[in-house]
């Protein structure tokens, strides 16, 4: 047999030590569900309120949300693969996303996501999200963010930003 395919598929969801869902959300989640026709319309939403109330989506989540739609846990695993909101691992309390579609990357966008990662101490040349060891800043790069005009442009957390030179990124890292 063919050595490859024996080692096992690549599997991004992390565990969750002590998961438990709280009987609050589940009661939320119940309720969701009765907005769709079929269980399974509900999973971005069901997926949206999990990750509302635990920051992230763990592997013991994926399982619950499977069993509690009633389909496999493949089916839940895509979604989390496909839509880059959906959060495969912990998030820093303050997250730092950067525009980097082609008004903001020709605006600045890289020079900015560099200098946020030297600030925090990351590694401005990495893949994906990267959080600060004491968890307060997530930084990444994401796409546009529909204010291409006002290049470069950002989010911490809710709040948006726009035309963000280094002075400002560093008055925002203050204001957290
Ligand atoms: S390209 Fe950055 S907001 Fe559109």
């Amino acid at each position: 047999m063919n050595a490859a395919h024996t080692e096992p598929i690549p599997n991004a969801l992390r565990p969750q030590s002590g998961f438990a869902m709280p009987s609050a959300l589940e009661a939320e989640v119940d309720e969701l569900i009765t907005h769709y026709p079929v269980k399974r319309a509900a999973s971005l939403m069901v997926l949206h309120a999990i990750q509302e109330h635990f920051g992230w989506i763990s592997q013991e989540a994926v399982e619950w949300t499977a069993k509690k739609l009633e389909v496999p846990p493949i089916n839940i695993y895509e979604l989390l693969t496909f839509y880059p909101m959906l959060r495969l691992q912990p998030m820093g309390k303050h997250q730092i996303k950067v525009c980097r579609t082609l008004s903001c990357a020709l605006g600045g966008a890289y020079e900015l996501h560099k200098h946020f990662c030297e600030r925090l101490g990351l590694d401005a040349h990495k893949h994906g999200p990267q959080t600060t060891k004491d968890g307060k800043f997530t930084v990444e790069f994401v796409e546009c963010l529909a204010s291409c005009g006002a290049a470069p442009v950002m989010m911490c957390n809710d709040a948006f930003y726009e035309g963000v030179s280094r002075q400002k990124a560093d008055e925002i890292l203050g204001g957290c």
